[in-house]
């Protein structure tokens, strides 16, 4: 089954942070081999694991000086043979975090590139001579996005940290190694990959400077779903994912649209699996300032929520459904109340995702209720972007409490914290490299394995009910109640069949006003005992009925 993608859940690891087996404060692969079975009884079917190849970790990982071996911090290439048997072993599969938007400076290409014009290497990078800064646009993480580098007398474009080089689509010889490397892990049994800011690689080549009047007014729209990014991924699907049947992919679209992403994934047009899009996990940026605090517009949620699953539904995409990842602040921190109604409003916020059109993924940590550490002081960051943050707002005056603040909910840090595992911690016996959030003596998955309706059993219950029902898995949606302040609700279609999502997204009672036809369905799953759907939702309700 070439879509076998869409009932399954995929579950993300962040090695650095999931399980240390050698106690230096560093999880690794050893580490993951030891949970394999905790992630295969949550009824995850694929896993993916952030970047493990050899790195100076400037950017966790996303930054690659060696895409063949492992990097030591993590362990050794027969460790992840080892770990790859034992995911297949368990009936599960592994795609691996793939980054050909740039390489490290530390990367032997970079470091060709270099030696000069004549270097073989050169081109693989994107340079400009000029005798000053070569355009206006603007790195991810701050700053210009060009570096002098003054033995060449040229600039190199990085649109992330300024040891993260933009890669030269327009050379023939680059594509042509990205893919014998990627064929390379494809060999050795992968199942496919997660293609890091992949829509951001076909630039345009005038590279004019952005003007005042654009939206984002960074250079962005240059470059995002480029002139030559649809030719480039299907090139990529036939020298690649194609030679290897049943492979998944899943891109990582930064500042996309639904066009492209229908184009991306849509079956016969030859490129992706899926897309990941991030414009609902902006409706807390005011007039998008990510640095900067507001609660969440539910409303505008909504409407991004469901512009999208209509949208993708109508040309036939498939989108990748998703709260959190290691960039984005803990989903129930954000969107939930994770004092008030931790597991109400975790559950709530799952069901959401995982009954939706797409294939849903959960980010380590999610399905035992993990929170935002709410670090007090910048000494507990370790990120690239949150540091560089919070140096760009003292700068422009802000008090150093009102910084912290805006940390505490906006950091990448707020997800990159160890998991927790039992009352001690359980991550690592040495000092991990970035401090866990001091709730896991409550907060742990030991605990929540033993307690009766755990959000872990939800999670698992919601996995086992895509498999059970094609109208999760294949069915339409049709997004219903959308102007309800409070209620996110839709209705999924199969055959001759009706499933009702509904979820109260407020730590209040709310009615309810849904067709009577749905009292008499049959309640596949809620958060709250049911007898039977009422007019009236509890705080952070939610359920899903069948008729
Ligand atoms: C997206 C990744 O998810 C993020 O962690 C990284 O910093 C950037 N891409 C750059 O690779």
């Amino acid at each position: 089954m070439k879509d076998w993608f869409k009932k399954s859940v995929v579950y993300q690891i962040y090695p650095k942070s999931f399980n240390d087996s050698n106690n230096d404060g560093i999880g690794d692969i050893k580490g993951i081999i030891e949970k394999l079975d905790y992630i295969k009884n949550l009824g995850i079917e694929v896993i993916w694991l952030t970047p493990i190849y050899v790195s100076p970790q400037k950017d966790n990982g996303y930054d690659i000086a060696d895409y063949y071996n492992i990097d030591p911090i993590f362990g050794t290439m027969e460790d992840f043979e080892d770990l790859l048997n034992k995911v297949h072993e368990r009936g599960m599969k592994l795609i691996m975090d793939m980054v050909v938007n740039h390489t490290s400076t530390e990367h032997k290409w970079f470091k060709e590139a270099l030696k000069g014009e004549d270097n073989p290497y050169h081109d693989f990078y994107i340079w400009k001579k000029s005798n000053k800064v070569p355009n206006n646009w603007q790195s991810k993480f701050g700053g210009s996005a060009w570096e002098y580098v003054e033995s060449l007398d040229k600039y190199y474009l990085h649109l992330f940290d300024v040891t993260q080089a933009d890669l030269n689509w327009e050379n023939p010889k680059l594509r042509e190694e990205v893919y014998k490397m990627m064929c390379f892990w494809m060999d050795k049994g992968v199942d496919g990959f997660r293609l890091d800011v992949v829509n951001l690689i076909s630039k345009d080549q005038s590279f004019k400077d952005d003007t005042l009047e654009s939206p984002n007014h960074d250079g962005r729209r240059f470059y995002t779903d480029g002139p030559r990014i649809h030719e480039y991924l299907h090139e990529m699907n036939k020298n690649v994912f194609s030679k290897y049947e049943g492979s998944m992919t899943v891109g990582e679209m930064s500042s996309t649209t639904i066009n492209h992403c229908i184009n991306y994934t849509k079956p016969e047009r030859e490129e992706l699996s899926m897309t990941f899009n991030f414009h609902h996990l902006k409706v807390d940026y005011p007039n998008g300032e990510k640095w900067s605090l507001a609660p969440f517009d539910f409303i505008q949620l909504k409407n991004i929520l469901f512009t999208w699953q209509v949208g993708m539904q109508e040309g036939n995409g498939w989108n990748a459904t998703f709260w959190s990842n290691h960039d984005q602040p803990r989903a129930l921190s954000r969107f939930g109340d994770d004092k008030n109604y931790p597991k109400e409003s975790a559950k709530m916020l799952a069901t959401t995702i995982h009954l939706m059109r797409g294939t849903p993924y959960v980010y380590q940590g999610e399905e035992i209720g993990m929170t935002n550490p709410y670090f007090e002081t910048i000494d507990k960051y370790k990120d690239v972007e949150s540091i560089n943050a919070y140096n760009n707002l003292l700068k422009k005056g802000y008090l150093e409490k009102e910084v912290l603040e805006i940390l505490k909910s906006k950091s990448r840090d707020n997800s990159r914290t160890p998991i927790q595992w039992d009352e001690n911690g359980g991550f690592s016996e040495g000092k991990s490299w970035i401090d866990m959030a001091d709730n896991y003596k409550y907060i742990n998955a030991k605990k929540c394995l033993e307690e009766e309706n755990s959000i872990y059993e939800y999670y698992g219950k919601l996995a086992k009910l895509r498999k059970e029902y094609d109208i999760i898995s294949h069915g339409d949606i049709e997004p219903i109640l959308e102007e309800d302040e409070n209620i996110l609700a839709y209705i999924r279609k199969y055959k001759e069949n009706e499933l009702l999502v509904v979820c109260n997204f407020f730590g209040k009672e709310v009615n309810l006003n849904i067709d009577d036809k749905f009292k008499k369905g049959k309640i596949l799953i809620s958060n709250y005992d049911m007898n039977g759907v009422s007019n009236i939702l509890k705080p952070y309700e939610c359920f899903a009925v069948l008729v």
